[in-house]
C-alpha cells in the first residue's frame, strides 16, 4: 500500500475514534457524526484514488461512480425523509445493509478461489474468515430486516413450537457445516450456498420470536454484528479502515449489548440462545389479569396538583417520540420551575425504540441534561415526589415486571412511580404498550388517568399553569 493511502487511512482511523467519543453526548453527537462522515469519506476517495489496482484489472469506474451515486441519493432521501419515531426502523435497515454487503463481499471471495491451481488457493485460516463474512453478515442481514419489520409493527412476534431447540439446533449445525467446508478445503459452490441458506433463516428464526419488549437488547446485538461483520471482511481485503471501523462499531454494539442486558435483567447467554421474553413459552398479549376502576382526569385538575406540588417527576416514553411533545414538555418544566416546584425526568434506559431515545429527544428542546435522572438514581427519590407525570410511557412503569412472574416483562427494572404520592398518566387510550401487556398502575387508586394525544394534552396543561 502507498505511504499517501497509509496516511489517509490513518487519518480516517482518528476521525472515527474521535466521531465516536463525540456521540458520547447528545450536545456533541451532531459534530461527532459529521466528523466520522468526513472520515469515510476520505477513505473511500482515499482507496479510489490511490489504490493499488494492478491486481484488479478489471476495476470500472463507471460502476463504482454509479454505485456510490446511487447509495448516495438514496440515503439522502431516505435520511431527509424519515420521521425522528421511524428512526429505529432505519437504523435496523442500515444494519441489515452493512450485513448484506458482507455476504456478497463473502460469496464473491469465496468464487475468486474456485477452480484456482492448488498452490493459488486461500489458506485455511482465509477461508474460515471468508465462511464467517457469510454467516454473519447473512444472520445481521434477515436479522435486522425482521427487527426492521417488528418495529415497523408489520411482524408480529412468531413461536413456532420448540423454537429454541430448533434455533440452537441451527446454530450449532452453522458452526459444524462451516467447519466441515474449512476441512474439506472444497471450492463447492452448492456447499456455500446451502451455507449461506441455512444462515439466512437462522438470521430469521433469531429475531421472529423476540418480543415481550426484549427487542432492545436483539437490536444492540445486531448492530454489534454488523460491525464484526465489516471488520471480517476489512481482514479479507487487508484493510486498516474497515477493521478498525468495524471493531468501532462491533466493540461499541457489544457494550450497549451488556448494557441493555443490564437494563433489562437478562443475560447473554439467554439473548443469543433463545430462552428470552420472560421463559419459553411466555407470550405478550393482554392477560386479563389486571382489572379494576380506572380514574380520569382533566388538564385543569392536573395542572392544579402540579402547581402545589414540591416535587415533580416527568416520566417520558415513547408516545411522547409519537406526539412530538418534546417541546412543550419543556415548556410545562419551565413554567413549574418558574413557580418554585423542583422538576426532573427519569430517563429509564429502554425507553422509547432506541438506546439513548428520551436523552435524543429531550435535547432537542435543549432541557437541561443535569435533569435528566438515570433509573437507579431516580427510583429513591419516588417517595419523596408529590407527582409523577407519566407521559406516553408504559411498558417501563409497569409493575408487571415485579409482581407478575408469568409476564413477558418480569424481572425488567422499572420506574417505581407507584411509590409517589400521586400518578399522572397522559396517553390517548387504554391500549398496551410495546409488550402488548396490560397494566395495573393505570388502576392503582393513586393514579389519574389524562386521556389524549401528549401534545395535545400537555398544550392544556401549559395554558391551565399560566393562567394560575
Ligand atoms: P411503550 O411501552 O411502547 O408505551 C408507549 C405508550 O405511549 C403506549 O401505551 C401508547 O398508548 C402511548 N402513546 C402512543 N402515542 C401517543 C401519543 N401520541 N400521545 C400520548 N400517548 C401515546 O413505551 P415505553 O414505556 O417507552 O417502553 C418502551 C418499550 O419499547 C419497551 O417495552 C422496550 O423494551 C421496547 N423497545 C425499546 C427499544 C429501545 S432500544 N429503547 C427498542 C425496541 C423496543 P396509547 O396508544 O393508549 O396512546
Amino acid at each position: 500500500m502507498n505511504l499517501t493511502l497509509s496516511i489517509i487511512y490513518l487519518i480516517s482511523t482518528v476521525t472515527f475514534t474521535f466521531g465516536l467519543k463525540f456521540l458520547g453526548h447528545p450536545e456533541t453527537a451532531k459534530k461527532g457524526n459529521l466528523i466520522s462522515g468526513i472520515g469515510m469519506v476520505l477513505a473511500i476517495i482515499g482507496t479510489l484514488v490511490f489504490h493499488d489496482i494492478e491486481n484488479v484489472p478489471t476495476i470500472n469506474y463507471i460502476l463504482i461512480g454509479a454505485a456510490l451515486l446511487v447509495g448516495t441519493i438514496l440515503g439522502w432521501i431516505m435520511a431527509m425523509k424519515v420521521a425522528m419515531t421511524k428512526m429505529p426502523e432505519l437504523v435496523s435497515l442500515f444494519n441489515g445493509f452493512g450485513g448484506g454487503s458482507a455476504l456478497l463481499i463473502g460469496i464473491v471471495e469465496f468464487g475468486n478461489n474456485v477452480g484456482v491451481e492448488e498452490s493459488e488457493k486461500v489458506s485455511a485460516a482465509i477461508l474460515a474468515t471468508i465462511l464467517s463474512a457469510i454467516v454473519i453478515g447473512s444472520i445481521t442481514f434477515t436479522g435486522s430486516l425482521v427487527a426492521w419489520a417488528k418495529l415497523d409493527g408489520s411482524m408480529k412476534d412468531l413461536r413456532l413450537p420448540k423454537y429454541n431447540l430448533i434455533n440452537n439446533i441451527l446454530f450449532v449445525a452453522l458452526i459444524a457445516f462451516s467447519a466441515y467446508i474449512v476441512m474439506m478445503d472444497t471450492d463447492s459452490m452448492v456447499l456455500v450456498y446451502t451455507l449461506l441458506i441455512v444462515s439466512l433463516i437462522y438470521g430469521y428464526l433469531f429475531v421472529a420470536p423476540i418480543g415481550g419488549a426484549d427487542m432492545p437488547v436483539v437490536i444492540s446485538l445486531l448492530n454489534s454484528l454488523t460491525g464484526i461483520a465489516a471488520a471480517i471482511t476489512g481482514i479479507l481485503y487487508g484493510n486498516m479502515v474497515m477493521i478498525v471501523g468495524g471493531i468501532l462499531v462491533g466493540s461499541a454494539g457489544f457494550i450497549l449489548t451488556f448494557v441493555m442486558c443490564t437494563a433489562m435483567n437478562r443475560s447473554l447467554g439467554s439473548v443469543i440462545f433463545g430462552a428470552f421474553g420472560g421463559g419459553s413459552d411466555a407470550l405478550a398479549g393482554p392477560t386479563g389479569k389486571v382489572a379494576g376502576t380506572i380514574k380520569k382526569t382533566t388538564a385543569s385538575d392536573a395542572a392544579v396538583m402540579m402547581n402545589y406540588a414540591n416535587k415533580v417527576v416527568i416520566v417520558p416514553g415513547y408516545g411522547l417520540a409519537v406526539a412530538q411533545a418534546q417541546h412543550v414538555i419543556h415548556e410545562l418544566e419551565e413554567l413549574l420551575t418558574k413557580k418554585g416546584v423542583d422538576v426532573s425526568y427519569a430517563i429509564h434506559p429502554v425507553a422509547g425504540r432506541m438506546p439513548g431515545h428520551m436523552n435524543v429527544l429531550l435535547a432537542e428542546s435543549n432541557v437541561d441534561y443535569g435533569k435528566l435522572i438515570e433509573m437507579d438514581d431516580i427510583n429513591p427519590q419516588f417517595t419523596n415526589t408529590d407527582v409523577v407525570l407519566v407521559v406516553g410511557a408504559n411498558d417501563v412503569v409497569n409493575p408487571a415486571a415485579h409482581n407478575d412472574p408469568s409476564s413477558p416483562i418480569y424481572g425488567m427494572p422499572i420506574l417505581d412511580v407507584e411509590n409517589a404520592k400521586h400518578i399522572i398518566v397522559n396517553k390517548r387510550s387504554m391500549n398496551a404498550g410495546y409488550a402488548g401487556i396490560e397494566n395495573e398502575l393505570f388502576f392503582n387508586q393513586k393514579t389519574s388517568m389524562l386521556f389524549g394525544d401528549a401534545k395535545e394534552a400537555l398544550t392544556k396543561l401549559v395554558a391551565e399553569l399560566k393562567n394560575m
